[in-house]
C-alpha cells in the first residue's frame, strides 16, 4: 500500500514564476498546482507565461512543453494524446477533463490547473488512483459464463450490441467520479460513477451469465444508494457518456427484481 506523506497544513506556500520568453507577443498564463511529498513544503501554486507562438494548441501541449524547456520537475500523467487512454485527466479552470482535448484558446484568462479532486495527491498532478482501480476490478468488469465456451466465439446479435453503446467507450479517466459529490464524501463505499457504469456495461450483456450475481453485489445501501441524481458526472464526461442514466438504469433492473 502507497504511504502518503501529507502536507504540514492547509496553508500555501508562495509559488514560483516564470515570464514569458524576451520576445514573445503572444502568451498564456499557466497557475498549477505544485506539491512534492519529499520536499517538505507545503503545496504551492507555480506561475508560467508560454509563448502561444511557440506552442501546440492543447492544454496538454503547454504541460509538455513547460516539462521539456521550462520546468523539468512539473509532473503529470499523459500517453495516447488522442482522448483515448485517460492518463491526462485532470481540473482545468474549475472543470475536471482530458488536458490532451482540452484547447488552450477554450480558456479565458489565466488557465488554473489542479489535480482530479477529492483523490491522494502522489506528486503535482498526479493523482493516486488506485481505489478508483480497485473500485473497478470489484464490479468484475469482465464476460462471466457458466455454460461451456463455444468452438469460436461468443454470438451476440446486432441489437443486443448496440445496447453496449454508451457504455462500452468509456476510457476510466476518472473525471466523473471525481466530479461527483457522493464520492467525494462517501467513496470509500460508494462505487461512483465510472464503477457503475462499467458494472451496468456487463449486466446487460446478452454473453453474460452472471447478471443476477452482479446485481446482488450491488444490493448495498452505499456501493449503488449514494447517488443523488446529481449529475456532475454526465456533465463533466469528455467521452459524452451518461453514467448516472446506468445508474438509474441498475436501480430499475433491482426494482424489477422485487416486484
Ligand atoms: S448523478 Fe450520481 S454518480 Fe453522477 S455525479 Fe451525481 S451523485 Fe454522482
Ligand atoms: S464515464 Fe466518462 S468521465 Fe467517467 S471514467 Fe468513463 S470516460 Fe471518464
Ligand atoms: S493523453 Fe491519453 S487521454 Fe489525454
Amino acid at each position: 500500500m502507497v504511504q502518503f506523506r501529507l502536507p504540514k497544513n492547509s496553508r500555501m506556500s508562495v509559488g514560483k514564476t516564470w515570464p514569458a520568453p524576451a520576445g514573445a507577443t503572444r502568451t498564456k498564463t499557466f497557475r498549477i498546482y505544485r506539491w512534492d511529498p519529499e520536499d517538505g513544503a507545503n503545496p504551492r501554486i507555480d506561475t508560467y507565461v508560454v509563448d502561444l507562438d511557440d506552442c501546440g494548441p492543447m492544454v496538454l501541449d503547454a504541460l509538455i512543453k513547460i516539462k521539456e524547456e521550462i520546468d523539468p520537475t512539473l509532473a503529470f500523467r499523459r500517453s495516447c494524446r488522442e482522448g483515448i487512454c485517460g492518463s491526462c485527466a485532470m481540473n482545468i479552470d474549475g472543470a475536471n477533463g482530458l488536458a490532451c482535448t482540452t484547447a488552450i484558446d477554450s480558456v479565458k484568462g489565466d488557465i488554473r490547473i489542479y489535480p482530479l479532486p477529492h483523490m491522494p495527491v502522489m506528486k503535482d498532478l498526479v493523482p493516486d488512483l488506485s481505489h478508483f482501480f480497485a473500485q473497478h476490478a470489484s464490479v468484475r468488469p469482465w464476460l462471466e459464463t457458466v455454460t461451456p465456451a463455444p468452438e469460436r466465439e461468443w454470438r451476440q446479435s446486432v441489437e443486443d450490441r448496440r445496447k453496449l453503446d454508451g457504455l462500452y467507450e468509456c476510457i476510466l479517466c476518472a473525471c466523473c467520479s471525481t466530479a461527483c459529490p457522493s464520492y467525494w464524501w462517501n467513496g470509500d463505499r460508494y462505487l461512483g460513477p465510472a464503477a457503475l457504469l462499467h458494472a451496468y456495461r456487463w449486466i446487460i450483456d446478452s454473453r453474460d451469465e452472471t447478471t443476477g450475481e452482479r446485481l446482488d453485489d450491488l444490493e448495498d445501501p452505499f456501493k449503488l444508494y449514494r447517488c443523488h441524481t446529481i449529475m456532475n458526472c454526465a456533465r463533466t464526461c469528455p467521452k459524452g457518456l451518461n453514467p448516472a442514466k446506468a445508474i438509474m438504469e441498475i436501480r430499475r433492473l433491482m426494482l424489477e427484481r422485487v416486484v
